[in-house]
């Protein structure tokens, strides 16, 4: 009797989440604002400091697109699925459209800012605080500019102004303040210690968007970087360390404790922030099950980098894809990438192939890995 009773409880509850899915309409966003790293920069680290060379976007857009990768990156399936055009580079000084977002992410940012220079330690000095006063000065320009001067060129080039509040805000950044830390031979647990800080200039940033009316926020966790070649290729790691699936555990571990203390700030931000939707998605899981059940899915060698050089994993921090190699007295450019990237998972043994941010993204995309479970066509729900 009890049993039928829980049944029909459930049906109940089932039967209200299916109508709240039927009632709720599409958002519509007509712009993405997006802060992060390499994992969703679309040219902001090549307008600063050079373009990420070929063979970076052979397979897409045929030659280098500003993007760490062969083609494009979970941030432009996410634009594509809205049919909206990819993110320009906010800091991209030609070509750029602004009409529909901006991306203020670019590779090797950290959500804390840095004290050390990109030339010293490879991060950027982009990190989430500085993408913030872009971000707010970008939005004050277009306040004042669709204003003062009704200019029809400039308004083919930006947002309206009530587009800053029905945008979606994405964000993809952590991965670097974590390996930061590992870089500069922290152990583990002082990396650990760091992460309240971390979360705490994330939660910041957010609370600042939110007061210039941001109110969709669609958040990604980090990945399982204890899997990616730049870091099992270290000294840092000792082989007691490598777990059965080769990937190095404490790092991976590292990384879920982010985000586990990431989620808590996002609830803690619910709270705080009445009108906001914020959906944390968790993209880890994600990639860790495409990585550690890689032939399942259709892809080849999980931790083989498809454009490097040598050792193990086909990485050299040396002599990364794009560099150049002497070989019998010529340069022989790094990057020849595998035969095909299609089945790699890995690209340069940094970043993923456009193959598997494909795949990523269809995984995430209907709110399976997000919490609460809303797909992102209805992240500006609050409920679900
Ligand atoms: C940079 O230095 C400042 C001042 O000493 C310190 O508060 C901050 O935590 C440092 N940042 C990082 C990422 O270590
Ligand atoms: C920018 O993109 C929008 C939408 O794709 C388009 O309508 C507009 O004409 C473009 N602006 C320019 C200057 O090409
Ligand atoms: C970290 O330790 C490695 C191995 O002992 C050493 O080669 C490297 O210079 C150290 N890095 C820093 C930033 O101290
Ligand atoms: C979401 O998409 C994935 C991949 O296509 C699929 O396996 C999963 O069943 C879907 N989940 C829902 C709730 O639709």
């Amino acid at each position: 009797m009890e049993l039928m009773m829980k049944a029909v409880m459930l049906f109940l509850l089932l039967n209200q989440v299916v109508q709240a899915r039927i009632s709720q309409h599409p958002c519509d966003f007509p712009a993405i604002f997006n802060f992060g790293d390499s994992n969703s920069d679309t040219g902001g680290l090549s307008a600063a400091f050079g373009q990420a060379g070929p063979p970076h976007g052979e397979s897409f857009f045929h030659g280098p697109a500003g993007r760490f990768c062969d083609g494009r990156l979970v941030i432009d399936f996410i634009a594509q699925s809205f049919g909206l055009p990819y993110l320009s580079a906010y800091l991209d000084a030609l070509g750029s459209n602004f009409t529909h977002g901006a991306n203020f992410a670019t590779a090797g940012s950290t959500i804390r800012p840095q004290n050390t220079t990109l030339a010293q330690s490879g991060f950027s000095p982009f990190s989430l605080n500085v993408q913030w006063y872009q971000f707010n000065d970008f939005h004050r320009r277009v306040r004042t500019f669709l204003t003062q001067k009704d200019d029809p060129v400039f308004k083919k080039l930006m947002p309206k102004v009530e587009d800053f509040s029905r945008a979606l805000y994405t964000f993809d950044i952590g991965q670097n303040d974590l390996t930061a830390g590992l870089f500069q031979n922290l152990t583990v647990e002082e990396v650990r210690a760091s992460v309240p800080d971390i979360v705490g200039q994330f939660k910041t940033v957010v609370k600042d968007i939110y007061n210039q009316g941001g109110r969709s926020f669609w958040i990604h966790n980090t990945g399982p970087f204890g899997c990616l070649p730049y870091v099992m290729d270290r000294q840092l790691v000792t082989a007691g360390q490598v777990d059965k699936f080769g990937c190095v555990g404490p790092f991976n571990d590292l990384a879920q404790f982010f985000n586990h203390r990431l989620k808590q700030t996002i609830d803690q931000l619910r709270e705080d922030l009445p009108k906001a939707s914020l959906t944390y998605v968790d993209v880890y899981t994600v990639k860790h099950a495409l990585i550690t059940q890689a032939t399942r899915h259709g892809f080849e060698h999980p931790l083989r980098a498809c454009c490097g050089h040598g050792g193990k994993y086909n990485f050299n921090m040396h002599i990364g894809c794009g560099g150049k190699v002497k070989v019998k007295g010529k340069d022989v450019l790094v990057g020849k990438a595998c035969d095909d990237p299609t089945v790699m998972i890995n690209w340069d043994g940094v970043h993923y192939t456009q193959a598997a941010n494909k795949w990523i993204f269809d995984h995430i995309v209907n709110g399976s890995f997000s919490d609460p479970p809303i797909p992102i066509g209805l992240a500006c729900h609050r409920q679900y």
